[in-house]
Formats: C-alpha cells, structure tokens, sequence
C-alpha cells in the first residue's frame, strides 16, 4: 500500500485548526454576494491568486478581512460544515477547532451569532458523519489583555462547550507574559490552555507558554530546536506540539519542507502532531500535509501511524477514548 493510502485509511485528529482559516475562496464569494459586500477582488481566481504570503503579518492582513463575510449564524455553520465535510473525507474522525472571537465581536457580531452556528454544525457532524469536537477559543495576541479579559467574560454562557483558551495572531512583540492574568483565570475555570508560541517567536516564547501560562500543548513551537535546555523539557514532559507543514512552508518559517525539523522531532521522541492550521489560506488540508511531508522527507509508514497515534494521545478526549482510537491504528 502507498503511503497516501495509508494516509487516507488512517483515523485521525486534528488539534491545530482555526475555522476562520478553512473558509474557501468559494464560500467567501457566496457570503459576499448574499450580504452585498464588495470584495477587493473580482472573481473566486482572484481570491485565491490573492495568498501570496512573505509571513505570519502579511496572511494575518487577509485573513481577518475574509472572516468580514461571516455574518449571520447560518454564515457560520456553513463555514463549519464545509471543514467538517472535508474532515470526512480525510477520515479526520476528531477535531478540536480553533476560533477567533474578537474577529467578530470587533465588528459587533457576538457570541448569540456565531456559538449556535458552529454548535449546530457539531452536533451534525457527530450525527452524520461520526465526528467528535472540541472548541478552542482563542483570544488575538495584538490586543490589549484587558480585551482577552472581556472576551472570557462575554463567553460565560457558552463556558459548558468551551473545552480549552488558547492565543494566536502576531506573535512577535507579544509575548504570552502579556497574558499571564487572563490565563490564570482560565485555568481557574476549568479550561484546558494552548498558545501559539515559537513559530516565528524565539524560544523564549515558549518557556514563557510553560511557565507562565501553564500550557497543555504549544500551537507551532518548531523553534524550541534553538534552545537545547527547552527541547529536553519538552520530551521529558511529552509536551504536545501542533505543527503545521505547510502553514509553517507558506509562511516562511521554513523555505523548504524538505529543511522542516519534525521529522527529526518525532525521531527524538517528542509528541509531534501534524495538522493543517489554516487549510484555504496554505494549500492543503490534513492529509494534504502528511503527503507534503512524506514527498519532502524519509517518512516511513511507521512514522506516519506514530504521528496518527500522537494525534489522539495529545488531544482532550478522556484517555479511554483516545486508546479506543489509537486501538484502531495498530
Ligand atoms: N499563527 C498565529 N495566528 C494565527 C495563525 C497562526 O498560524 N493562524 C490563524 N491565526
Ligand atoms: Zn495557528
């Protein structure tokens, strides 16, 4: 069997993905023609043509613009349909989905619009298709912590299928230390927490993610290779990372994936995980970026079941699920 057989046939979970970034040229057309909104662009081509990235600002710039489609709770559902109907096809059987408020409150649709959408498209998905999923929500790192803070207060009637905070956007000039408080208080709550942290951050970044804001996974963290001390830690403690091939080939982490470290990671015995980040804006979804790392490097068929097994080992699922999972990949 080749290996994009293997790839395909796998179970799988993905653990790294914003909903805003699985938005398709396509359906970002349709929303602005139903809403009458006048894109910067003249055809679904033209949108597409559009994805040229010298970094994570310059991605940043158009993927907050496209998310100005999204409008009413069906907007948002079918945004989330959509990914949960190409997770079918790539036998993604679980996905913890990241989303990005302040993208919508900023632009005064609230909590009431977009929770019932994508809880909607959930309960569908395990429906129809037998999908589990779990919701990230993340709060943007170029804003104010005091705007994290009011983000976690407008959540509080959604708390009960809100499984984890995490922080993404410009991570440069914005170190998690910005936002020990607010994670503090999440952690208080009960939330698991993630963060973006070492993607084009230094490692420092990352011990800041540890220490704290007491992580249960590190979003990226490919830079960790730059600090011996923090690569250790890191195996030591089975730290999950969520690293994105193709986002981190897009956006220029990488010039070559052929140069990606995570191969190199796995064999070191860190808990890697492949996932796909912003799969419209980067080029591929899930298994897209297992066959991109298997055509770049010497991926073997055991290194693919460890990275599918990780998968599930390093998500939220209650750890008999996740063995029931992993049962299925031996
Ligand atoms: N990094 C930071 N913020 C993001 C990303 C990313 O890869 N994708 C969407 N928001
Ligand atoms: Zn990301």
């Amino acid at each position: 069997m080749s290996l994009s057989t293997i790839i395909q046939k796998l179970p799988k979970a993905e653990l790294h993905l914003h909903i805003e970034g699985s938005l398709t040229p396509e359906l970002m057309w349709h929303l602005a023609s139903k809403h009458s909104i006048t894109l910067p662009y003249k055809s679904i081509e033209e949108i597409a043509a559009a994805y040229q990235f010298t970094n994570l600002q310059s991605f940043l710039d158009i993927y907050y613009a496209g998310a100005g489609v999204l409008i009413d709770e069906d907007d948002f559902y079918a945004l989330m349909w959509a990914y949960f109907t190409r997770c079918h096809e790539d036998n993604v059987v679980h996905t913890e989905i990241m989303f990005d408020p302040q993208t919508h409150t900023a632009r005064g649709i609230g909590f009431d619009v977009f929770m019932p959408g994508f809880l909607r498209a959930m309960k569908d998905a395990q429906k129809q298709y037998g999908i589990s999923s779990y919701l990230i929500m993340s709060f943007l790192r170029h804003l104010p912590e005091s705007d994290a803070f009011a983000t976690l207060e407008a959540a509080k009637p959604y708390y009960s299928v809100i499984d984890a905070v995490g922080l993404d956007s410009s991570e440069l000039g914005h170190p998690p230390s910005k936002f020990e408080r607010v994670f503090r208080e999440a952690r208080a709550l009960g939330f698991k927490i993630v963060a973006h942290a070492g993607e084009e951050g230094p490692p420092e970044y990352i011990w800041e993610a540890l220490d704290l804001l007491n992580v249960d996974r590190i979003d990226h963290g490919v830079r960790c290779q730059e600090d011996e001390k923090l690569m250790a830690y890191i195996n030591a403690n089975q730290i999950p990372l969520t690293v994105c091939p193709l986002s981190n080939l897009k956006l220029c982490v990488v010039d070559d994936l052929a140069k990606h470290n995570i191969l190199s990671l796995l064999d070191e015995g860190l808990m890697v995980t492949v996932n796909s980040d912003d799969p419209t804006y980067f080029g591929g979804f899930l298994n897209d970026n297992y066959i991109a790392l298997c055509d770049a490097l010497p991926v073997t068929e055991a290194h693919v079941k460890q990275l599918a097994i990780n998968s599930f080992a390093a998500s939220f699922l209650p750890d008999d699920i996740k063995q029931q999972h992993i049962a299925h990949i031996h």
